[in-house]
């Protein structure tokens, strides 16, 4: 089989100036529209982690029969909620939505971060996680990761734990992973 970021690059369509000049967009759409490859991408997301925060150890097996190493998957929208449900259904847990401003309806907690492009705020509802909860944090793009580090702080304001952020394309360039740091951050593919 073609190696996963082999699969995920060569689909992966490059547009210049998008949204705005001087950024290289890279388009992801037709990675998910690929039966086989959504499916392959979605796997790699959903891998175990093996790594408990709470223990500060790392486990040699998989841990408990079935036990994935997280409780919850976060998505991020718009594109992330396209993988945090898949990947949610296939690690057999649920999903939670981290949102844009302005379309949660009940109590929330907010964070503002900047972007490659822009600013924006995103909310999610403060009951949506529990204390100790571990989340497996999924979005597409790890750009210069404003947006993860503010999804980040909102999973440990409500008290629950990142486990690991998955994100199909790391922009290494943009520094993301550094800006997440301690957190463990699994690509699928670095470029
Ligand atoms: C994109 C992408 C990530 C984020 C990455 O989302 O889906 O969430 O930007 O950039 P960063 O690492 O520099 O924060 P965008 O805000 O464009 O929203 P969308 O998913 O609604 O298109
Ligand atoms: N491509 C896709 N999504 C993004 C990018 C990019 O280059 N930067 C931030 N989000």
């Amino acid at each position: 089989a073609v190696p996963l970021d082999e699969l995920i690059s060569g689909l992966t369509v490059d547009v210049p100036d998008f949204p705005t000049p001087g950024v290289l967009f890279r388009d992801l759409t037709p990675v998910f529209a690929d039966g086989p490859a959504f499916r392959r991408v979605v796997e790699g997301l959903a891998a175990p982690v093996r790594e408990d925060p709470r223990a500060a150890v790392t486990h040699t097996d998989d841990g408990a029969a079935g036990d994935p190493g997280f409780d919850v998957v976060v998505g991020v929208e718009a594109r992330g909620f396209l993988l945090a449900a898949a990947v949610a259904l296939h690690a057999g847990v649920g999903v939670v939505p981290v949102r844009k401003a302005g379309k949660l309806p009940r109590e929330r907690v907010a964070a503002d971060y900047a972007l490659e492009y822009g600013t924006a705020s995103i909310e999610m509802h403060t009951d949506s996680l529990h204390a100790g909860q571990r989340v497996l944090l999924v979005d597409d793009v790890l750009a210069t990761g404003g947006t993860l580090a503010a999804a980040v702080a909102l999973v440990e304001e409500l008290g629950a734990v990142v486990t690991a952020v998955c994100v199909v394309v790391e922009l290494s360039a943009l520094g993301g992973r550094e800006r997440l740091v301690p957190h463990e951050v699994r690509a699928l593919w670095t470029t």
